[in-house]
């Protein structure tokens, strides 16, 4: 589905990315997990089109979208989900998803079809329907800003950091959602963390990001056992993953 080969990235003068290669299956729910600041963000930001490549290429579906913009890639069948959930506070929760479809179909139709079958899937944006954005707790709104994403009808999800301040009833709730898109939509998903008891939780492969580097890569069951994760979140990964697991 999602094919990432050796690029490298910068941002003004210090390098980002070394080398980072990663692969998505269709269908596959695969994570980074890396600490503040590894380059997480700044990974789905390349593959978004939202930060260049100073090396190596990225195709979807055997695609090179290397040099698309953003919208195009969009086209193609990438959903974003940004770090920080980026809801517009003084929107309704209604006008919120309709930004998320405008990019593939703006008609009327297309844009009520859409927004039903998200009310279907999340009741709690249907009671919300006109409520400013901004007066959902933290787990609604990352229930919309995922909703919003799927909005586009994306063949891959990628997702920042959606455990980000949320209580741990609402992580556990956001995994749920991203078993669900797996099993009954065949969505197949990048998923970026800090938090080891999601990553390892809901992903069939975990990637261990440090430094712009991919550290170690495997399932999650190896994974847990890894040195270079112990190392990456001593006295962090065994209280977290016992909240999510
Ligand atoms: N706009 C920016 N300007 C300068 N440096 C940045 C900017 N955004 C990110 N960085 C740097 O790039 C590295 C990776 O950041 P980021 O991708 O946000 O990491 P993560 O999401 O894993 O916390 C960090 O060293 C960070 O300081
Ligand atoms: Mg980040």
């Amino acid at each position: 589905m999602l094919s990432i080969d050796a690029i490298d990235t910068r941002i003004g003068a210090s390098t980002v990315h070394r080398g980072v290669s990663i692969e998505v299956g269709a269908g596959e729910v695969v994570a980074i997990l890396g600490s503040n600041g590894a380059g997480k963000t700044s990974l789905l930001r390349a593959v978004m089109g939202l930060l260049p490549l100073h090396a190596g290429r990225i195709k979807l579906e055997d695609r090179d979208i290397s040099e698309m913009p953003p919208h195009a890639r969009n086209r193609l069948g990438l959903g974003y989900v940004p770090e920080g959930r980026r809801i517009f506070g003084p929107m309704t929760v209604r006008e919120n998803l309709e930004i998320g479809a405008y990019g593939v179909d703006p008609s009327p139709a297309a844009m009520a079809a859409s927004t039903q079958a998200m009310f279907h899937r999340f009741p709690i944006l249907e009671e919300k329907a006109s409520a400013a954005g901004s007066t959902l707790s933290g787990g609604q709104q990352q229930m919309l800003a995922i909703a919003r994403a799927l909005m586009s009808n994306p063949k891959l999800l990628l997702l920042d950091e959606p455990s980000l301040g949320l209580a741990p009833q609402m992580v556990l709730a956001v995994r749920d959602t991203i078993r669900m898109l797996q099993r009954e939509q065949q969505l197949s998903v990048l998923l970026v963390e800090q938090n080891a008891g999601l990553a390892l939780s809901v992903a069939d492969r975990v990637y261990l990001m440090a430094r712009g580097a991919i550290v170690d890569v495997g399932t999650p069951d190896r994974l847990a056992d890894s040195p270079e994760l112990r190392a990456l979140y001593l006295g962090h990964a065994e209280t977290e993953g016992e909240v999510v697991r």
